[in-house]
């Protein structure tokens, strides 16, 4: 049994005794609380149920429970009011945390609950030929997260970059391509130079709709596989790819697949078909469009007037081909919450079609990255690039490291692993849905709610257990009050795994590890860890513990723990 459960059934074993077997029900052991003021105990049973039944005050029988309860597992059981608070031993709790950790190390907080399925995440997705902006940065962590945090729970993953590389646009880049376009240019700074082509295409096709033809005709010579039109969009392809992977290396993630919207393409035919057999395929406007009212949705848009399939049909391809490849338990898209009614119309629509796994497609959204309180828009210009801001962040990192410890070795490593986490860390400790407000400054401060000050109290045990000199860590109890704090937190790990994993929430892991980073630093300053005495091969102990759960739960995240920073 896992220790973050035990202790409560071992509470709730003992009120059941003295409750009675026959009265006591799993209903009430879900009352246990774990109060937020440890004055409360460590666990707490309200009794206003048990009252009812009995009849009687709840005051009466919580001081009835508690001293019925005689259970070497706790320090004492005593009654406050109508609730029945329990303390445990600290010895006998601490020593079963800090020494499962010792033992499990990097599996501490696994589940087994997913093992044998398999959950797909298509996230990051960023569109060729334009910038990879903040925007994708989000749904780049946020996606790699919850990769991790689905391995922790046990789950098979499969990571796809469903590459936004199809559409009626890339006729429009091949057109403008053609017209003011230059090989060189682009071979030296390929995503700016196409961009600014597309960007350009936009201005002048307002005055001139001949363009728009133009482009659209490149488009239909592309659909059917237009030796020059294959060769341009392939080229423009790959070098946006070598772009795009430039920053994963940076970040250090990886994909299973690059299966974008151009992969489907010879997929959705089959898909207009099928919906054309179920009687969903209704013209309106000379375009194909599959009506949602009754839903309460727009209708959701399979083939436009001139025959093109849309970003909508691909994602019905995808999704029919994700469950055949893979029989997925459940696939989840990590995209912007702006495109939330796109997502609703794709899973209703393919649940329509008869699909029974369409209700294990989940949209985990997200809000938007502000710069001065506005939405960023590559449009107008005011887009801050991924790349740049990261150099930036491990410029600064490495400035810092300078300041504070020049003698490192292998500074450059460390300033990376600095840099990167603290603009991960800044997009993961709030709620995705929260909208983010860019600043370099909040992310890199050391003494803020940072990744460096997660990283900088992970560094900072790894000295205390270096200078130590032990190699071997057992721990038999300790006394004090920060330490029991450093306890309870460790033993609330696994918990926050699965609460990551339920709420597909990330943040829960950040909050955690900044909780924890901050209850190290608080008992780091109140008591002398090396100190020679009987404790201190416990205290070592404790401290092993919270090095294996900080850089478990920042790699969860995506950071690094640098050991000397
Ligand atoms: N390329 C899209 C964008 O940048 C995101 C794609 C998300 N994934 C999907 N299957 N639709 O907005």
């Amino acid at each position: 049994m896992d220790v973050q459960t035990d202790f409560k059934s071992l509470f709730a074993d003992a009120l059941k005794k003295s409750v009675g077997e026959d009265l006591w029900t799993e209903e009430m052991e879900r009352l246990i609380e774990q109060p937020k003021n440890s004055a409360y105990g460590d666990l707490s049973f309200p009794c206003f149920q048990l009252a009812k039944h009995f009849r009687k005050p709840p005051q009466e029988i919580a001081a009835k429970l508690a001293n019925a309860i005689h259970d070497p597992a706790f320090e004492k059981v005593e009654a406050l009011g109508p609730y029945v608070n329990a303390f445990f031993d600290r010895k006998s709790f601490g020593s079963r945390v800090v020494n499962r950790i010792l033992r499990e190390k990097g599996n501490y907080g696994s589940w087994s609950f997913g093992e044998g399925k398999t959950i797909v995440l298509d996230f990051s997705s960023p569109n060729i030929a334009k910038p990879f902006s903040m925007g994708h940065l989000r749904s780049t962590v946020i996606g790699s997260a919850l990769a991790n945090i689905c391995e922790k729970a046990g789950y098979r993953t499969v990571k796809i970059n469903h590459l936004g590389d199809w559409g009626t646009q890339f006729g429009k880049l091949i057109s403008a391509y053609k017209r003011w376009g230059s090989e060189e240019i682009i071979k030296v700074n390929p995503i700016p130079e196409l961009f600014r082509l597309y960007v350009r295409f936009h201005e002048e096709e307002k005055a001139n709709p001949a363009l728009t033809e133009e482009g659209r005709s490149w488009f239909k010579r592309l659909e059917d596989g237009d030796e020059e039109a294959v060769r341009l969009w392939k080229w423009f392809r790959d070098v946006s790819l070598e772009e795009f992977q430039r920053i994963y290396r940076l970040l250090e993630i990886g994909f299973d697949e690059y299966t974008g919207e151009s992969f489907y393409n010879d997929k959705m035919d089959a898909i207009a078909r099928q919906l054309e057999e179920k009687g969903l395929l209704v013209t309106s406007d000379q375009a194909e469009v599959v009506m949602l009212e009754e839903e309460g949705l727009p209708p959701c848009l399979i083939r436009k007037s001139d025959g093109a399939t849309t970003y909508a049909t691909r994602d019905l391809a995808a999704g029919v081909y994700r469950y055949q490849t893979y029989r997925f338990a459940k696939a989840l898209y990590v995209v912007g919450h702006e495109q939330s009614v796109h997502f609703k119309q794709v899973f209703k629509v393919l649940e329509k079609m008869g699909n029974p796994w369409a209700k294990d497609m989940v949209h985990v959204p997200f809000g938007l990255y502000l710069k001065d309180g506005k939405k960023m828009s590559t449009r107008k210009g005011r887009v801050i690039l991924l790349e740049e801001v990261l150099e930036e962040a491990i410029r600064q990192a490495l400035k810092n490291i300078e300041a504070k410890n020049p003698r490192l070795e292998n500074k450059e490593e460390a300033a990376k692993m600095v840099g990167v986490g603290a603009v991960v860390f800044h997009d993961l400790k709030s709620h995705r849905m929260n909208n983010i407000e860019f600043s370099l400054e909040d992310m890199l401060n050391f003494e803020g709610e940072t990744g460096p000050y997660v990283q900088y109290a992970f560094a900072r045990a790894c000295s205390v257990l270096r200078k130590s000199g032990e190699e071997t860590f057992a721990f038999s109890g300790l006394k004090d009050g920060e330490s029991w704090e450093i306890v309870k937190r460790l033993h609330a790990f696994p918990e926050k795994v699965l609460q990551a994993f339920n709420g597909y929430d990330p943040s829960v892991i950040a909050k955690y590890v900044l909780d924890l980073a901050k209850a190290f630093n608080k008992y780091y300053g109140a008591v002398r860890i090396l100190e020679t005495d009987e404790e201190r091969p416990s205290r070592l102990a404790l401290v092993k513990a919270i090095t294996i759960v900080l850089e478990e739960g920042l790699r969860l995240l995506g950071i690094k723990a640098p050991e000397q920073m």
